[in-house]
């Protein structure tokens, strides 16, 4: 048996502008999600508890269902891959590592821990599930391949254009700066603050809103391109920040960054975000913003009070937590679950 684990992340700067070619920041957190694996079965398992009842399927609808997406990928109907949906996400993954390496049944089991639920890790999980599939076919693979085959799930989760950069802070985790044409870049990150991260308890889809931006886009090139370009700019200016440890100056340029995702409109922001985002700001918070897709799923403030915020948002009713930047990525853990 095989055990992996892979960080989930927040993203401090860019989401939905990485899409586009502009610079996003992003951080693995000390939450990790880990997949148990090994040869058997007569199909590839995904047992309980991945979220949802056990999932199998044979190498033959593997292989047609890698087909199916190859195909839609090549001819970009990227509506089509995003009703492929979550499931299908983790196969067609599978399918990519097979038609590289050659096929096995698997059983598989995933171990989410708590404090990662409902928090979209779907790219921590791909990148701990394809980390413990090579390893069980015997494949010594690099960082770079694991990140490769998890940004394929994410093609699928993300209905069709995924940046990248979700794939690799589960991989490479630390910090990264990241722009599509660039690839990752290690960062130095040493804040005197703290990130405290926090669960709007809504549901949202990647994919959904992704699209949702696209679409927008496409209507209004203009406003969308300027929007994306000012939080390239943001980012940018974050980077400068973040060498000079400037926290305050982050903050403002976090709840910069906050004000335009909302101005897209598009299910972005919601009123269960400005409520957390208006919660933190009013105690005492540098910053506050969505972190992720939006439409839901999590918010993050940074802080040097942490206590002070915490306390609100629990009495609010939110669930939340401090954390710790800057987990390692993607490892193979020896000693199990
Ligand atoms: O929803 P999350 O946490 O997986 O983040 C998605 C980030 C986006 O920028 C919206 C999409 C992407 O591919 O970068």
């Amino acid at each position: 048996m095989i055990t992996a684990s892979a960080p989930g992340k927040i993203l401090l700067f860019g989401e939905h502008a990485v899409v586009y070619d502009k610079l996003g920041i992003a951080a693995a957190i000390d939450k990790r999600i880990g997949v148990s694996a090994y040869k058997g079965g007569t199909a590839v398992e995904l047992q309980q508890p991945f979220h949802f009842p056990t999932l199998r399927k044979t190498q033959d609808e593997i292989e047609e269902l890698h087909a199916q997406f190859r195909l839609l990928f090549e001819q970009k109907q990227f509506d089509k891959i995003k009703e492929l949906g979550f499931h299908n996400a983790i196969y067609v993954m599978l399918g990519e590592i097979f038609s590289k390496h050659g096929y096995s049944n698997i059983i598989a089991r995933a171990h989410l821990s708590h404090t990662l639920k409902g928090i979209g890790a779907s790219a921590s999980l791909f990148s701990a599930l394809s980390a413990a599939t090579l390893k069980v076919l015997g494949v010594e693979a690099t960082l770079k391949e694991i990140s490769d085959f998890s940004y394929i799930g994410d093609v699928v989760a993300h209905g069709g254009t995924p940046s990248g950069i979700d794939n690799s802070i589960a991989t490479f985790g630390g910090f990264l700066s990241f722009r599509k044409s660039e690839g990752p870049k290690p960062l130095k990150l040493d804040l005197n603050a703290k990130i405290i991260v926090v669960d709007t308890g809504e549901k949202s889809s990647t994919a959904e809103l992704v699209s949702n931006v696209r679409n927008l886009r496409e209507k209004e090139p203009e406003r969308v391109n300027k929007i994306m370009d000012e939080i390239d700019s943001i980012s940018n200016e974050a980077l400068v920040k973040i060498k000079n440890r400037d926290i305050v100056a982050l903050g403002n340029l976090m709840d910069r960054n906050h004000t335009l995702l909302k101005s897209l409109g598009c299910g972005l922001s919601t009123e269960r975000i400005e409520k957390i985002v208006s919660i933190a700001k009013e105690n005492g918070a540098y910053g506050a913003k969505l972190s992720g897709a939006g439409g839901g799923g999590i918010c993050i403030a940074l802080t040097d009070n942490p206590k002070k915020i915490l306390d609100s948002l629990k009495n609010a009713g939110f669930y939340c937590f401090e954390t710790n930047l800057g987990a390692h990525g993607v490892s193979i853990d020896e000693t199990g679950f």
